[in-house]
């Protein structure tokens, strides 16, 4: 590996675009994606159906040709060196599976030799692969067996059998029951503490995004809309949301206009006892608040603070929240749909 390969960023993507004609109709799924990722960091791109996540990992794992831009990954140019590229990566696709009649083991082995492994080595890797994630005694299980979460772990060491410096995952976790989901994501982290593999993975689910990843990008219409750390990102685009209650109406009215001078940048409202405050930092705001309502003759009688969430973040950045999903049109078409690449 030259010095440049191994001192550059592990992805460095640059106004990747990719569109799709399909029944004389284009679809931009990717417009202009910008992406750094640095080697070892835990990436998660979220967005809603449609984003154009998928579509952007496939342009990184080589499997589609941009429309336009440019991405080099593990520090060769998907479209150069695509060979070079796919030796360095595991690639983990949205509802893969393994094979159902093998034993877990044997599967192993069978993706080991063909990533080009010889035997003994593929059998040592799928070994220590399976203690890891905790495969070991579902090795000599046929795959059609296992549960859910223990097939998608499975997926996950068939992706790691040639030990890539980089391993991209889409929807590692959708459709696990929660459980499966947590044990999962244990697996991610552990993995990566133990090899030191960048991950980069696409989710639906907001809490595992804002718990597992180091960064968060966030992606709507085929763009990247915020790129931080969870905690960051809450800080800045949303706010913390406090709402004190008071004895009556009078002390809630009296207490609206006190925060708001103390607070010009807070969004207040009062409704009946309670009085509602939207800021940022709220957290660390409250005690001083409090204190000097006591002061001013009007005590709160209760008080709670919620922090953000991540989704909160998406709806402040576009308007919309992730929870409510977002409509069928922007839906991924089903395989049989002839698609070419504009
Ligand atoms: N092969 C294709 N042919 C035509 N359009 C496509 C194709 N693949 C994706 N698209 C369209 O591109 C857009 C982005 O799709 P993509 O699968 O990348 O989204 P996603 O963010 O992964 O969504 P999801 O969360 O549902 O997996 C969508 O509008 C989708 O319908
Ligand atoms: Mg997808």
């Amino acid at each position: 590996m030259s010095e440049l390969q191994s001192t550059s960023p592990m992805i460095e993507a640059r106004a990747l675009t990719r569109h799709f004609t399909s029944r004389k109709q284009t679809v931009e799924a990717v417009r202009g994606l910008d992406l750094t990722v640095e080697r070892g960091e835990l990436v998660a791109l979220l967005g809603p159906n449609g984003a154009g996540k998928s579509t952007t990992l496939r342009m990184l794992t080589t499997l589609i040709p941009p429309t336009s831009g440019t991405a080099t990954v593990a520090g060769y140019d998907v479209g150069r060196d695509p060979r070079e590229v796919r030796r360095r990566i595991g690639y983990i696709g949205q509802g893969n599976g393994a094979g159902h009649n093998q034993r877990a083991r044997d599967e192993l082995v069978s993706q080991g030799l063909a990533y080009g492994l010889d035997r003994n080595t593929a059998r040592d890797r799928a070994v220590e692969l399976a203690a890891s994630l905790g495969l070991a005694e579902l090795a000599d299980r046929k795959v059609s067996t296992l549960s859910g979460g223990q097939r998608r772990r499975l997926d996950i060491a068939m992706g790691l059998i040639h030990g890539p410096e980089l391993l991209f995952l889409d929807e590692p976790s959708t459709g696990l029951d929660p459980q499966n989901r947590a044990n999962l994501q244990e697996h991610v982290v552990a993995l990566r503490e133990r090899f030191g593999t960048t991950v980069v993975l696409t989710t639906h689910y907001l809490d595992e995004a804002d718990s597992l990843a180091e960064r968060v990008v966030v992606v709507d219409h085929g763009t990247v809309v915020a790129d931080d750390t969870p905690d960051r990102l809450k800080a800045v685009h949303a706010s913390d949301r406090v709402v004190l209650g008071f004895r009556d109406h009078a002390d809630a009215a009296c207490a609206v206009r006190r925060v708001a001078t103390a607070h010009p940048r807070a969004a207040v409202r009062h409704d009946g006892t309670h009085v509602y405050v939207e800021m940022g930092g709220g957290t660390f705001a409250v005690p001083a608040l409090l204190a000097d309502l006591a002061a001013t003759g009007t005590p709160t009688v209760s008080v709670e603070v919620a922090r953000p969430t991540l989704d909160d973040v998406f709806l402040n950045l576009t308007g919309r929240s992730l929870r409510e999903g977002t409509g069928t049109d922007q839906s991924t078409p089903s395989e049989t749909e002839e698609v070419v690449a504009a």
